[in-house]
């Protein structure tokens, strides 16, 4: 059987070789999915010697997201506009690199949530990575605006100049979204990993809207939390967006599409 591995430090908690071992058995495909603790400051050895042992391909997440971007050879330009990847190919010396969780991100908010995002008025939060890699692919969806909101102001800015050519999309801080109301809001920050709340006003959601935490088992957030005191009924965390990006790396690597719904469902956790 071929090989497969997430890699990442701490990897204890991955739910990726559960979901690609689902993936493999409904589809029929003969694969071995493990989990790799990387050693801090040496990727290139370590998803070398996985390559060496066989290795066909890997998932990469934090910390060694821009490290898988220096160890490949080819980059989507998805996964360049992004500056990050979290999928890697290996095709005899070649390393291809893609990152997935922006359109898995996309896919789980039109399909599976059914919101579509075209004309509609987008709220980001956070300037990071994970900001990064969605840009594109909501751009593609054409909402009306997309505004990406981040205590370091310059760098929401900075991204929003980056993406212009796209569509849409600006730059802005906290306090400029005071009066603002948005169809969608997606918190991108790593404020809730610590419990935190970005200094989000209260009035930016709609009540018929989403908003969505892109974090994943964190429960109600105080982002979501906030959200629903507000009213709003569409609550979502990152469960979809997780199970989604898996499905276009297990394409990408075995060019069948896994179905994903019953996926989800089995690792969704109640938003309470
Ligand atoms: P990731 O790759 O997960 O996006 P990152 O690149 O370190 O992580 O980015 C973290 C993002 O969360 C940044 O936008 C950061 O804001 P700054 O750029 O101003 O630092 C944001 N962030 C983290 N903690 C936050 C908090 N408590 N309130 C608001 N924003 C926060």
């Amino acid at each position: 059987h071929d090989q497969y591995a997430v890699i990442g430090n701490p990897i204890g908690h991955t739910k990726s070789p559960l979901i690609h071992g689902m993936f493999a058995e409904a589809t029929g495909q003969d694969i071995v999915y493990t989990a790799i603790e990387g050693r801090p400051g040496q990727f290139a050895e370590d998803a070398a010697a996985f390559r060496a042992a066989g290795g066909r391909g890997m998932n990469v997440t934090a910390p060694f997201k821009l490290d898988a971007f220096a160890f490949a050879t080819e980059r989507s330009p998805r996964a360049s506009l992004a500056g990050a990847v979290n999928a890697l190919k290996f095709d005899g010396e070649r390393v291809l690199a893609e990152n997935f969780d922006g359109v898995g991100l996309t896919r789980d908010v039109v399909e599976n949530q059914g919101c579509a995002m075209r004309g509609k008025r987008v709220l980001i939060l956070g300037a990071g990575g994970a900001t990064r890699g969605a840009l594109l692919p909501f751009l593609e969806q054409q909402p009306s605006e997309l505004v990406i909101a981040n205590r370091t102001v310059d760098k929401a800015v900075a991204l929003a100049t980056e993406l212009r050519s796209h569509g849409p999309v600006r730059g802005c801080g906290y306090h400029d979204l005071d009066g603002q109301r948005f169809d969608l809001v997606f918190n991108a920050t790593s404020a809730s990993l610590r419990g935190e709340l970005p200094p989000v006003p209260a009035t930016v959601f709609t009540a018929d809207g989403l908003a969505y935490e892109l974090a994943y088992g964190k429960g109600l957030t105080p982002f979501l939390r906030m959200a629903q005191q507000t009213g709003v009924k569409r609550l979502a965390d990152g469960v979809g967006m997780l199970v989604e990006q898996a499905a276009e790396a297990f394409d990408w690597w075995r060019g069948v599409r896994p179905e994903t719904s019953a996926v989800i469902a089995k690792l969704t956790v109640p938003l309470r």
